[in-house]
């Protein structure tokens, strides 16, 4: 049985495994502002010499989110993803999720993640395998498309039913459509009719009113949420109003300043210098910098800081001017994230 939502009734949300993102610091953050029903890890590369990366590690085991974490893994071993199942196993995870996405040369060159798709019959061997040795532990999917085209989709569908897969999420693009362009929504229903697990809609779900209209459109069970929740850590709380049918309080650019300084002290470390820290800042605030300046002034000005203070500094004279200003509740038109922030690209390194 899939671990309950918060409100019984109401559709799932889930916060989407981001690489370099969604780590403990990250989550609490998110669960600060409002926890999603599910939380994903970063994946656990899977390979011959690979052990349970200990930070990813420590997003399970210091947990106190009160929510359900499900570990990612990318690889296609079948012994060792076997392996890495068992010593996973071992913490309090709700369950094991397989990488089927990732759309990094670096990775799908090795077959796996996104790779994967353009071998359906490997899924499928990998899939039985997975489900094997989880047992009775909840086994989920999250995958893509396709990789050039949909063609491989119902092949692989069909593989998550015949191995009782618990949970799909659906990132409704190919591997070669990356993270831009229109999502195949019209797909992600075709899954939710296919499927005979319930199935989470993913992609470019940037607000709660997107949320709702995802859901009508596909018929999932519930929604994931990435980059708009590093934009947006609220989302998951609006969600939860809209489903209700109620309007969500608006946020403010006050609160927003809030939320970049909380963010800050929560991926702070003793070892980590000041510079790096803010480099590492500038990945968090190319989303939140999609709602705050139509211009793209914010994004500008952020980048050229090599300070703490001068970053916030930025912070403080596009937040605080009109601190009772709202938030926009989607990112303007044409202010984009920089490309290389929309990871899943660090190499995958045996
Ligand atoms: C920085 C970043 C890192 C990501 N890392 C992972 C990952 O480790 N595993 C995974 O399955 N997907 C990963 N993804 C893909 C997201 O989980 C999600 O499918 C994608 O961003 C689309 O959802 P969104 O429009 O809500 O962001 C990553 C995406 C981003 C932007």
């Amino acid at each position: 049985m899939l671990p309950k939502g918060q409100i019984l009734g109401q559709p799932l949300t889930a916060l989407a495994p981001m690489q370099d993102v969604t780590d403990l610091a990250f989550m609490r953050v998110v669960a600060h502002y409002g926890a999603p029903d599910y939380f994903f890890t970063e994946f656990f590369r899977v390979h011959a010499s690979s052990r349970p990366e200990k930070h990813i590690l420590r997003s399970i085991v210091e947990n106190d989110t009160g929510r359900p974490i499900f570990a990612q893994l990318i690889g296609e071993d079948i012994p060792q993803l076997a392996r890495t199942v068992r010593e996973l196993r071992a913490h309090p995870i709700a369950g094991i999720d397989l990488n089927l996405g990732c759309p990094a040369p670096k990775v799908y060159k090795k077959n796996v993640g996104g790779g994967l798709l353009r071998d359906p019959q490997r899924i499928d061997e990998i899939l039985a395998a997975l489900r094997e040795v989880c047992g009775t532990g909840l086994f989920t999917v999250k995958m893509r498309i396709g990789f050039d085209d949909a063609a491989p989709f119902e092949a692989v569908l069909d593989s998550v039913n015949r191995h009782a897969a618990d949970l799909l999420s659906v990132h409704g693009r190919t591997v070669r459509e990356g993270y831009r362009g229109e999502v195949h929504y019209d797909l992600i229903a075709r899954a939710v009719a296919r499927a005979a697990c319930p199935v989470l809609a993913n992609g470019n779900v940037t607000s709660a009113a997107r949320a709702r209209a995802v859901l009508a459109e596909t018929g999932a069970a519930g929604v994931m949420i990435g980059r708009h929740a590093i934009r947006n850590p609220w989302i998951f709380t609006q969600c939860r109003a809209a489903f209700a049918g109620q309007a969500a309080a608006p946020v403010s650019l006050a609160q927003v300043r809030d939320y970049i300084e909380r963010l800050y002290e929560a991926t702070r470390s003793a070892d980590f210098p000041e510079r790096a820290h803010v480099n590492k800042m500038k990945k968090y605030l190319n989303f939140v910098g999609q709602s705050v300046a139509p211009d793209g002034a914010f994004l500008y000005e952020m980048r050229r800081s090599t300070s703490a203070a001068e970053l916030f500094a930025v912070c403080d004279a596009h937040l605080l001017a009109e601190p009772d200003k709202p938030y926009a509740d989607e990112p303007y038109p044409g202010v984009i994230a920089r490309p290389n922030s929309e990871g899943c690209q660090a190499p995958l390194v045996h």
